[in-house]
């Protein structure tokens, strides 16, 4: 890996229950800013809103990244912005064409090949540590039928075996790069364009299943926060917040 930090103390495992839990526990154990997990499978791979990620042996990217920030706890969700980014320019590199789905879902021709689960620890009002959960579908073949609607792998959608290997350190290093630029001016007012040049939502019909009630509108592009610009049929611009809200094509998942 061509990094100054990420990535390079690097920890692995065979089999492990979720290398954001290892991620957590190598923290605490005084690891470094830049400290990689990586795990072959999982066997209790966490996803967001409570949900469980299939983890399956020797196919696919599990990986966790610990970091040890300065900045305050309301930017820390700005990261996983950052690291969606981050993959979605790496699969690019290998000449397949990634999206993000906002805020931080990479897909490939309208599936999903990667999640992120951010998760914070605070001591105090500052920030103890941040780890970045990532799982990228690589060379999977098969899906469970639950996921099979929305989810795919890049063999699958591009038709050849990807370099597990070469996609991790081509991650790491467009990681560094991007997370530089996300800490120097302390929001993501110098990643945005690029952010919204792979917004697969850009420009199209969204729904946005807010808990206070749901509406739709046109998805135009991020602020400087990541939040999700929405032009409603009455003109009115929302500014949508990730945390509770997810937001859905007009017609499917994208
Ligand atoms: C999502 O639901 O979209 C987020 C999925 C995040 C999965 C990754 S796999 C590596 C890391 N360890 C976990 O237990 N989860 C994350």
């Amino acid at each position: 890996m061509q990094t100054k930090r990420m990535g390079q103390n690097l920890i692995r495992y065979q089999v492990t229950d979720s290398t954001n839990v290892d991620a957590a526990k190598a923290a605490a154990d005084g690891a470094s800013e830049g400290t990689l997990i990586i795990a072959e499978s999982q066997r209790a791979g966490r996803g967001r809103k409570g949900r469980s990620w299939t983890s399956p042996e020797g196919c696919n990217l599990y990986f966790s990244l610990l970091l040890r920030p300065e900045y305050k706890p309301d930017q820390a969700c700005m990261v996983t912005l950052v690291m969606a980014l981050a993959v979605a320019e790496a699969i690019a590199g290998l000449g397949i064409d990634a999206k993000i789905k906002w805020p931080n879902d990479v897909v490939v021709s309208g599936k999903k090949v990667c999640g992120i689960l951010t998760e914070m620890s605070l001591s105090g009002d500052r920030i103890a540590h941040v780890i970045i959960g990532t799982g990228i579908n690589v060379n999977q073949t098969e899906f469970p039928e639950e996921i099979r609607q929305t989810a795919d792998s890049l063999k699958n959608r591009a038709g050849n075996d990807v370099d597990r290997e070469k996609l991790l350190s081509r991650v790491m290093e467009e990681f560094e790069k991007y997370y530089d630029v996300f800490v120097e001016n302390g929001d993501l007012s110098g990643l945005m364009k690029k952010y919204e040049s792979r917004l697969v939502n850009r420009n199209t019909a969204v729904r946005v299943l807010d808990p206070g009630g749901e509406f739709e509108g046109t998805a135009r592009g991020i602020n400087w926060y990541g939040e999700l610009i929405v032009e409603r049929e009455n003109g009115i611009v929302e500014n949508i917040y990730a945390g509770e809200v997810s937001v859905r094509g007009v017609y499917g998942y994208v």
